[in-house]
């Protein structure tokens, strides 16, 4: 499901390596690095990191709620990689350039520049002159109302309806949307900023938040760590702040502040458990931002500041894996991150792996394997029915693919699960320990597959020479389906779901209120999985007089259970659906109920109100992806 979300928002991206023109060849004046970089080209990027490259950032910029912009200067320290070079390439889209400078002596003088046509999917590149080679080059702009990584909400569609809300979300390749960047994993750089804004919102960043700072307009931030482009994030809103310990704590909107501390209270401690496997956490403090519900993803690993959907907050802390993984990804990602999106797993594998150690290590081995069983069960479904090429979790050197599918179930799950595989085969102890040196080796670097396969190959593979194969490893890497070689996962809170659920099939009887009082909602979405294509409408009815699934506060029981009546023709369920995809715009959440809605020609009209009604209040990504499965239903009728 996960997959299909994601898939969609990188159907986006699909058309790149088609526009691109091909990056021209090293110059041979050029010295020879120490260590090669290896050549892995970032089809997503007009940027030309091996020639220049952005070291700092310096942003100078006023966030404007009644124009929906964020403009003013953009100023970057350089590093001139290629003595011949004479022309900075930037990211942009949407973008209005008003200027560029170059400083030279103490005083910035004009620079020529040209802002290309833009691409539909990579925005516009920016080629300035540079002919000085200027240590510091300055940009003046400003975003669009429509910015693709920006989304602007008005006071009606916040929690507390008094003031406006705005938030940013960069990957893959939106950061370019609202900053001109070297928009590419391939580029690592601090950053500072001043921000001004109107002085009744707090403004944050993914940078260094003081959780006592006082809302007055007037903002500075500092990230003294070299972050890649997808990590730029930004937020203001009315937005207040409560600790969970001395380093971690949440930012929300004051109606949403004590719950969401609540359910994420054990946040110190999944860092405490996370240090004591892969070492220390390295980014200083470690806050969420709750976001409003039109967020459209689960989290987003922003450094210092995840970005967190409400829709985990649901009241028993069931769902907070989702706060392990974006924390991972403080070790996985933020500190060693995928030189581009073709190597997704080693961002969103790795991390789903630790996500699942961090579980394991706080709520029990019971709790991880049916969490790894939900995930697993999705694959296994889903990986026979996509093409081929996108089963791997890498793409061999060489081989050309559309540069889709990068983030994929597949990276996530099948990533995860080659891991748990060399647990597996080389014992907990040796593998905690090799990825701990693997985090320490790349840290704050940009990296390949095969550069992991490297760093493994050395440490870990050649150490125990018999206990995986040369033929298992590529298989795993670069083979289609599920290898054989998988290990399996036993939940024995699922086999009592199973049981549950097969007795009332052949009987018609609900299972013990004991039992059932005591299921987590891993165990209701297990419950719900494994239903068959459809009931009957009295079936439906019965399980809802007994659960209450139509209205759930849970989106993960919803987008099973909105679906299943969907296709089983359970008309009560409609107002409710329509309520959900109305009121929620995370694409997982919701996007498995508009797929089954447009199947019937009734469901396509009540998915085309809904998105009516819903899409001035939907981010973006979310409207993209629900219009084009709209169009594409509509098309097909
Ligand atoms: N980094 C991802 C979100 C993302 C991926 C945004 C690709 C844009 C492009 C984030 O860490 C993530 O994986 N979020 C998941 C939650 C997780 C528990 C699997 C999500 O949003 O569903
Ligand atoms: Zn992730």
């Amino acid at each position: 499901m996960r997959s299909l979300a994601l898939l969609l928002s990188c159907a986006a991206v699909l058309a790149a390596g088609c526009s691109k023109e091909p990056e021209s060849a090293p110059v041979a004046a050029t010295p020879k690095p120490a260590v090669e970089t290896p050549v892995d080209r970032d089809e997503h990027s007009y940027a030309e990191p091996r020639k220049v490259a952005i070291d700092d950032l310096a942003l100078d910029i006023a966030v404007d709620f009644d124009a929906k912009t964020i403009g003013g200067t953009a100023t970057y320290t350089l590093d001139w990689k290629d003595k011949t070079a004479t022309q900075l390439v930037l990211d942009t889209r949407d973008l209005t350039i008003e200027k560029v400078e170059g400083e030279a002596g103490n005083a910035w003088a004009p620079l020529q520049y040209a802002l290309a046509a833009k691409d539909p999917v990579l925005g516009s590149k920016l080629t300035i002159e540079t002919p000085a080679r200027n240590a510091k080059v300055r940009v003046t702009y400003t975003s669009s109302p429509e910015a693709s990584g920006l989304q602007w909400l008005t006071p009606e569609m916040t929690e507390g309806k008094q003031l406006p809300f705005m938030f940013s979300q960069s990957q893959q390749i939106h950061a370019r949307s609202w900053v001109p960047l070297q928009d590419t994993p391939q580029v690592r750089y601090t950053y500072s900023a001043h921000v001004t804004s109107r002085p009744d919102v707090m403004v944050l960043m993914s940078a260094d938040n003081d959780p006592a700072a006082v809302r007055d307009g007037d903002y500075t931030f500092k990230m003294p760590q070299k972050i890649p482009s997808y990590l730029m994030a930004i937020a203001a809103g009315d937005l207040v702040f409560k600790p969970i310990s001395a380093r971690s704590g949440v930012w929300a909107e004051p109606a949403m502040v004590d719950r969401a501390t609540k359910e994420f209270e054990d946040t110190e401690k999944m860092i405490a458990a996370t240090e004591q496997l892969y070492g220390p956490y390295r980014w200083d403090r470690y806050d969420m931002l709750v976001l409003p519900p039109s967020f459209p993803y689960g989290g987003m690993e922003n450094p210092r500041l995840s970005f967190i959907t409400p829709t985990v907050i649901v009241g028993d802390k069931t769902l907070v894996s989702l706060i392990a993984h974006e924390l991972a990804h403080s070790w996985s990602g933020n500190l060693v991150t995928f030189s581009s999106a073709k190597h997704g797993w080693l961002n969103e594998g790795f991390t789903s792996y630790v996500e699942n150690r961090i579980v394991e290590a706080l709520y029990g081995k019971e709790t991880a394997s049916m969490e790894y069983a939900i995930a697993r069960n999705a694959l296994k479904k889903e990986i026979g029915t996509m093409p081929e090429a996108t089963q791997s979790l890498a793409v061999k050197p060489g081989t050309q693919l559309d540069a889709d599918d990068a983030l994929s179930a597949v990276s996530y799950d099948k990533g995860a699960w080659f891991l748990q595989f060399l647990e597996e085969r080389f014992g907990r102890q040796e593998f905690d320990a090799f990825l701990r040196g693997y985090f320490d080796h790349f840290a704050f670097q940009s990296i390949t597959t095969e550069q992991f396969l490297d760093y493994a190959k050395k440490n870990l593979f050649d150490k125990h020479p018999n206990l995986v194969s040369d033929a298992e490893i590529q298989t795993w890497v670069y083979g289609t389906g599920i290898p054989a070689t998988a290990p399996q996962v036993q939940s024995r809170g699922f086999s009592n779901t199973d049981t549950a659920r097969i007795a009332w099939q052949g009987s018609g009887q609900l299972p013990n209120k004991q039992l059932t009082d005591a299921w987590v909602t891993q165990q209701w979405v297990h419950f719900l999985e494994g239903m068959g294509e459809t009931l009957t409408v009295e079936q439906l009815k019965q399980l809802d007089d007994a659960y209450h699934f139509t209205g759930t506060a849970n989106g993960e029981i919803a987008m099973r259970w909105y679906p299943l009546t969907i296709r089983s023709g359970y008309v009560e369920a409609r107002p409710e659906i329509a309520r959900f995809i109305e009121r929620v715009g995370r694409r997982k959440l919701i996007m498995p109920v508009y797929e089954e809605l447009v199947k019937t020609p009734e469901g396509l009209a009540l998915a085309k109100e809904s998105f009516a009604r819903a899409r001035p209040g939907y981010h973006p990504i979310t409207t993209g992806s629900v219009e084009a499965l709209l169009a594409k239903a509509s098309a097909g009728q």
